[in-house]
Order: C-alpha cells, then sequence, then structure tokens
C-alpha cells in the first residue's frame, strides 16, 4: 500500500476477509483462557515486560494485550511510518508512559521547546512524574542537553500559537538523545515527523484521529525498542485504551486524510478572510517554509488576537454554531481562550497572550463558519 488514503482505509484490517467479516471484531474480553501453566506463565512474562504475544499461552489479560488496540496501533504506526505503535487511555497517559519510561532508564532530564500543550506544560514544569525540564527555543536544544537527559519534545505546529519547529534541525542539535515529536495538529496526514528524524510521534487520539468528539485516546509511533519499555510501563501502570475506544479510533483513521484536508481548506479560507478582519489584530495559522516541506499545509487549526481579554472572552461567548469548548479535530468547529483553559496551568511569563481565542476548523460549510464568526466578532465589539 503505497497512498496515505489507502492505506488509512486498509491497514490493522488485512486479515479481515480471512476471518470472514468485513469490519474488525471488537473484543471486550478482560481475561484469557490459558492453555496451561508453562505457556500462559511464558506469555504473561512476555507481555508484562513489554514484549509482543507469543504463539501459544494466550494473551492473559487485557491490560497486557488486546487484539482490538492491537489493530489501531498497527494501523498508526503504518501512517506514520513507524515500526510499532502503543496506544493509552490519554493523550496524557501516553506523555506520562514516556517520562515515566526516561525517568526509568536513569535520564530524567527533558529538554522542552514551548509552546505546549498546557497539560504537557504543566506535568513538566510541576515535576510530578520524577522528570526535571530545561525550557528552551528550538535553536537553544544542544546547549540545554546534559548528561542526564532523556527526552527532548517539541510541538509543531505548537498549541495554541501554531508556531512551526524544523524537525530536522531538532534532531541534529539533540545529537542522539530521542526526539519526542507532538504531531495531534498535524496528523501523518500533513506531517510524517519519523521521515524528519523524530525517534516518538505522540497523539491525542482524542482530536483529529478521533475526528467525532466522542473517544478520548493517545497513541505513541516509535521504533520496537521504545515501543517495548512503553507497553511495559502500560502494563505496570495500567494506563490502556479500551478496546471500544481502539474500535472507534481505527474506523477515524479510515476518514483522516479527507476530513484534515478539507477542514484544511475551510481553515485557509477563513484564515485569510479574519487577516483583513477590522476586529482581528494578529492571525496565527503556519506559513512559511516548512509549510509545503515538512508539513503538506497548515492544518485546520487557528489562533487569532483580538483588541483585549475582553473582546476575547466575548468573542466566545457569542458563537451560535461555532462551539464554545475545549478540545480540537472533530467533525464540529470548536472555538475557545487558551489563557484561561487549554493553558491555564502554565506559568505566567510562558502563558498564551490574554487576548488569543484558538479555533478547531470544523467541516461544516466555510460561509457559515465565517458568518457565525463574524457575528460574534461583531458582538464583542458592540
Ligand atoms: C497537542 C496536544 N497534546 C496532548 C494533549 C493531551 O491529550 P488528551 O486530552 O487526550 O489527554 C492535548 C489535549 O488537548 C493536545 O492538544
Amino acid at each position: 500500500m503505497n497512498s496515505l488514503a489507502t492505506m488509512a482505509v486498509h491497514a490493522g484490517r488485512e486479515d479481515l476477509a480471512k476471518l470472514g467479516v468485513h469490519v474488525p471484531p471488537i473484543d471486550l474480553s478482560t481475561t484469557n483462557p490459558i492453555p496451561d501453566i508453562e505457556s500462559g506463565g511464558a506469555a504473561y512474562e512476555a507481555l508484562a515486560t513489554g514484549g509482543l504475544p507469543p504463539a501459544e499461552g494466550g494473551l492473559v489479560y487485557q491490560r497486557l494485550w488486546n487484539p482490538t488496540v492491537a489493530r489501531f496501533e498497527t494501523a498508526l504506526a503504518q501512517l506514520e511510518g513507524a515500526e510499532q505503535a502503543v496506544a493509552f487511555g490519554s493523550g496524557m497517559a501516553a506523555l506520562t508512559a514516556c517520562l515515566t519510561a526516561t525517568v526509568a532508564a536513569g535520564k530524567p532530564h527533558v529538554v522542552a521547546v514551548r509552546p505546549l500543550y498546557g497539560g504537557s506544560d504543566h506535568v513538566l514544569a510541576s515535576g510530578l512524574l520524577g522528570t526535571t525540564v530545561t525550557w528552551t527555543t528550538a535553536d537553544g536544544i544542544a546547549a540545554a542537553l546534559r548528561k542526564d537527559t532523556g527526552l527532548v519534545l517539541v510541538e509543531t505546529p505548537a498549541n495554541p500559537t501554531l508556531d512551526l519547529v524544523d524537525l530536522t534541525a531538532v534532531a541534529a542539535q539533540a545529537n542522539g538523545v530521542s526526539v519526542i515529536v507532538d504531531n495531534t495538529f498535524a496528523t501523518p496526514v500533513l506531517q510524517r515527523p519519523i521521515e524528519h528524524g523524530a525517534t516518538m510521534v505522540l497523539h491525542s487520539a482524542t482530536k483529529y484521529l478521533g475526528g467525532h468528539g466522542d473517544v478520548i485516546g493517545g497513541v505513541v509511533a516509535t521504533s520496537a525498542e521504545w515501543a517495548t519499555k512503553l507497553r511495559q510501563v502500560r502494563a505496570v501502570t495500567g494506563g490502556l485504551m479500551h478496546p471500544l475506544a481502539a474500535y472507534l479510533l481505527h474506523r477515524g483513521l479510515q476518514t483522516l486524510p479527507i476530513r484534515v484536508l478539507t477542514q484544511q481548506d475551510n481553515a485557509k479560507r477563513l484564515a485569510a478572510w479574519l487577516s483583513d478582519h477590522e476586529y482581528v489584530q494578529r492571525v496565527h495559522f503556519p506559513s512559511g517554509p516548512l509549510v509545503g516541506t515538512q508539513m503538506s499545509g497548515p492544518g485546520a487549526m487557528i489562533a487569532f488576537g483580538v483588541a483585549g481579554l475582553d473582546e476575547a472572552a466575548r468573542t466566545v461567548a457569542a458563537v451560535r454554531l461555532i462551539t464554545h469548548a475545549v478540545s480540537l479535530g472533530g467533525v464540529d468547529t470548536l472555538i475557545q481562550h487558551p489563557a484561561s483553559l487549554t493553558h491555564r496551568p502554565v506559568e505566567a511569563s510562558a502563558k498564551p497572550h490574554a487576548a488569543v481565542v484558538r479555533m478547531s476548523v470544523g467541516l461544516e460549510h466555510v460561509d457559515d463558519i465565517q458568518a457565525d464568526l463574524d457575528y460574534a466578532l461583531k458582538e464583542a465589539h458592540r
């Protein structure tokens, strides 16, 4: 399979015809019959240490392995061009597993480029998981590395400013330290970080991968070596993905390319319109040399600045078609105020500007989104 659109439809489904079914079966078993204690014990040992299920011995227990989750992982790994993928109960559980694994390896120091999603910023700034962090800019990574640095973490496009980071330059500066890229905003449709030197690609699967606002999940696409460590962390911490979530996410992948590309078309129109709007001071939307190279297009997230906090608060409150809510990447347009909500835990010096609102552009007709936004901006400035 070469085209991403074809892969999105068929990946993780290769054996279905042989099974005599057309859609993936949902396996809800929490436990699995064990043939005998020797092979069952060997399977347990393999799975609890992050290995793959052996041919004999059963799958043992859902926290260790689940076939429906494994199908989604196989599909996502193919889309990202990774050896394997490991799914978790949320994007934050996925990041937690990466951080736990680096602490366990005796490398608790993380070099991170701001901005990041507020929750990711929070987990690093709080040191809650035993990591320490050096915040830097993309060109300060090499200088921030220490002997105990286990991870370099970047987000591109970044939440909420849509800043871009040159991943090839990041990988060069990381000098062999594992680079984790949060690819939630771009998705593999627009950007495949492993091709640019990333070690791990993280998604809040809750967003574009699911695409319909009805499932929470996280996933990391990476090498077999890292995937083994992450599965071990998942097995012992229990941050697993439920098979019903995996089924919905796997189904979501089938329409991912068409959704992302159509939402991107809407966003391009809206970004251009917003930049001429009388009440909009600044539009944040990916542009420059990395768009068309590292990313095939700018994506469907827009942030824009209005006159101040009051105008921002009134704009998000005045929408009627668009929903005022956190999260992103679904079929419907959402708008929110990062400084108050998604980036609330971020320390004052790194918080998004109070006049900025962030919009996840959906699949509605672009004229309708534009009309609603125009109404909200005018209401906010009356
Ligand atoms: C870029 C990014 N990464 C990670 C997360 C965390 O994902 P989750 O909410 O699925 O835990 C989010 C959530 O908004 C996000 O926007």
